[in-house]
């Protein structure tokens, strides 16, 4: 049986291999925006929880939310390759929505590429929904798609920003 992953609270060692991450599973076929500085930046943000799993020198996942108000935002989130379909994600996601409920969030806002499916897949096996389509989100021909989860009961409010 495999052992349950440790997620961690990213330091600032981290980003390095953060932002080469995003580079390799998430920002493939785009522009490499997530780059060290950034990703230090959002360690370094008080309103911004990074998270990582396994050790500097072989990141094995990372997530970065940033709480708005009552909303979290899930800005980046990816697991390497070979370490995929082991729960890494499903952990990472887990730890990231009870801080945001013990924070007061109700709900966790996050984008997708269209095309996704390995990703579209995990967040409804999670509850997200998918609420739009967003065209030529990340480039031109390459859409997005919106999803969020409410984290609390009670009658979601309409969002005027979607
Ligand atoms: C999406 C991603 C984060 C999932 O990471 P993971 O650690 O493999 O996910 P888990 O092992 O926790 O998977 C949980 C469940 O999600 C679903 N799932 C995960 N990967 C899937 C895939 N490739 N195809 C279909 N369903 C998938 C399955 O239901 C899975 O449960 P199962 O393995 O028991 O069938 C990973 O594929 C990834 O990093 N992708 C590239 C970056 C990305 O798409 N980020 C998210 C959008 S920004």
């Amino acid at each position: 049986m495999l052992a349950q992953p440790v997620v961690r609270l990213a330091s600032l060692a981290d980003a390095g291999a953060i932002a080469a991450l995003s580079r390799d599973t998430i920002e493939t076929g785009l522009p490499w925006t997530w780059r060290p500085e950034r990703v230090a930046n959002a360690i370094r943000d008080p309103n911004t929880n990074v998270v990582v799993v396994g050790p500097r020198e072989a990141l094995e996942g990372f997530g970065i939310m940033i709480y708005r108000e009552d909303d979290a935002h899930l800005v980046l989130f990816a697991v390497h390759l070979a370490k995929r379909r082991q729960g890494i994600a499903s952990t990472m996601l887990l730890w990231l929505e009870d801080v945001a409920r013990a924070a007061g969030c109700r709900r966790i806002r996050l984008e997708a590429r269209r095309d996704n499916v390995a990703g579209r897949n995990f967040y409804s096996e999670h509850g997200y929904h998918e609420r739009a389509i967003d065209k030529d989100r990340y480039h031109q021909g390459v859409d997005g798609v919106r999803l969020e989860k409410w984290l609390q009961s009670g009658t979601p409010e309409p969002s005027p920003d979607a």
